[in-house]
């Protein structure tokens, strides 16, 4: 039986990208003895625009009646001066919230064809691996009170009195699922796990270092460190194969993935799988839309077709077909092709467009 799998190219290069993981997707999972059945889907801006909300409760419901969920990106500037609350990406948020993906995987490793490609030296990167555990549907992204109050200054120099709050806040339970899942990533890899916080100023992150440590227990096989964000910030730049599995919350990881995944060359690279309690995920690159590059064919697919490889290996156990994906990427980077996000300032060398880098990987994928 075809097994359903909701694709939402969403906006900008989203779109590109997610075509050629999705075709990527079926090739490997026919190795794997998968059938898909896609049904495309609307979020984001393309969805406010053609139904007035970033996500509708149908689009909902279709990713609960399915397998897995393929996003690409949302945003753009046509819809930057909108409100927070119906801007593409609360689409976005509202998914994570509504199918209750708690858990945001974010590998980043880097490939070896790619050292140079990092603005960091060679010898500081080589190696480096390093998986980023953000906690996705609390924090302040979700917090109460939140909003906006006041009014903005008047016509005759009347100052303004606008205000405006997020909270972060977390319950225990969500942070002893999270740290959970952490721990048991790290005894997939290094046994070792950097907890990032802000415990010398806020009352959350005390909370975090309680928890985290409570978890710990359990763990006596896992090596644990605490790690303040500022410091954690400094040290990924300084020395980051020094990190194995980083746990940290909704705001924290949101910052500190993008700053790993430029220590491994590009944005561009980076796949990430948000899961639900039981396993139900939903597979992204972590870059964004990139209207600047948007139909022009210069997107690299790369992050989608490797978020490919995490659904085949999360959500269907299928292992062989995921690594047999990212053999093929290491292939097609060896053999020395190159999108156009993945050349240093002043870099020239001749460049592949989106659909072309696909190709190269799906030919990858049937060499053997
Ligand atoms: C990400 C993105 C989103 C986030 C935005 C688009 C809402 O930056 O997935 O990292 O902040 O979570
Ligand atoms: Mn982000």
């Amino acid at each position: 039986m075809a097994e359903r799998i909701i694709l939402l190219p969403g906006d900008g290069i989203g779109p590109e990208v997610t075509e050629q993981a999705r075709l990527v997707l079926v090739a490997a999972g026919k190795r794997a003895g998968l059938e898909f059945d896609f049904v495309e889907e609307l979020i984001g801006g393309c969805s406010i625009d053609a139904h007035g909300t970033p996500l509708r409760d149908e689009v909902i419901e279709a990713c609960r009646g399915s397998r897995a969920v393929l996003l690409g990106a949302v945003g753009g500037p046509k819809w930057d001066d909108m409100p927070v609350d119906v801007r593409p990406e609360k689409g976005l948020l509202s998914i994570r919230k509504a199918l209750g993906l708690f858990a945001n995987l974010r590998p980043a490793a880097v490939m070896p064809a790619l050292v140079n490609a990092s603005a960091l030296r060679p010898e500081i990167v080589e190696g480096v691996d390093m998986l980023v555990v953000r906690e996705l549907t609390g924090g302040i992204y979700f917090g109460e009170p939140r909003g906006r109050e006041g009014k903005p200054p008047g016509p005759n120099g009347e100052k303004g009195t606008r205000r405006a709050v997020n909270a972060m806040a977390y319950a225990e339970h969500e942070i002893e699922r999270i740290t959970r899942v952490a721990f048991e990533q790290a005894r997939l890899r290094r046994n070792h796990v950097t907890h990032v916080h802000k415990a010398n100023v806020l009352d959350v992150s005390q909370l975090w270092m309680e928890v985290v440590d409570e978890v710990a227990r359990d763990y006596a096989d896992v090596e644990l460190a605490h790690q303040l964000v500022d410091s954690c910030a400094m040290l990924l730049v300084q020395d980051p194969k020094r990190f194995d599995v980083i746990v940290t919350g909704n705001l924290f990881g949101d910052i500190l993935s993008d700053e790993a995944a430029m220590i491994t060359g590009s944005l561009g690279m980076l796949p990430s799988a948000s899961l639900a309690e039981g396993g139900f995920g939903l597979f992204e690159p972590v870059h964004g839309s990139a209207p600047d590059i948007a139909g022009k064919d210069l997107a690299n697919p790369l992050a989608a077709i490797q978020s490919a490889a995490m659904l085949l290996e999360t959500s269907f156990g299928a292992k062989d077909a995921a690594s047999a994906i990212r053999e093929a990427v290491t292939f097609v980077l060896d053999a020395g092709h190159r999108s156009g996000d993945l050349l240093l300032p002043g870099e020239t060398r001749e460049t592949v467009g989106c659909r072309r880098m696909g190709e190269l990987v799906l030919a990858a994928l049937e060499r053997d």
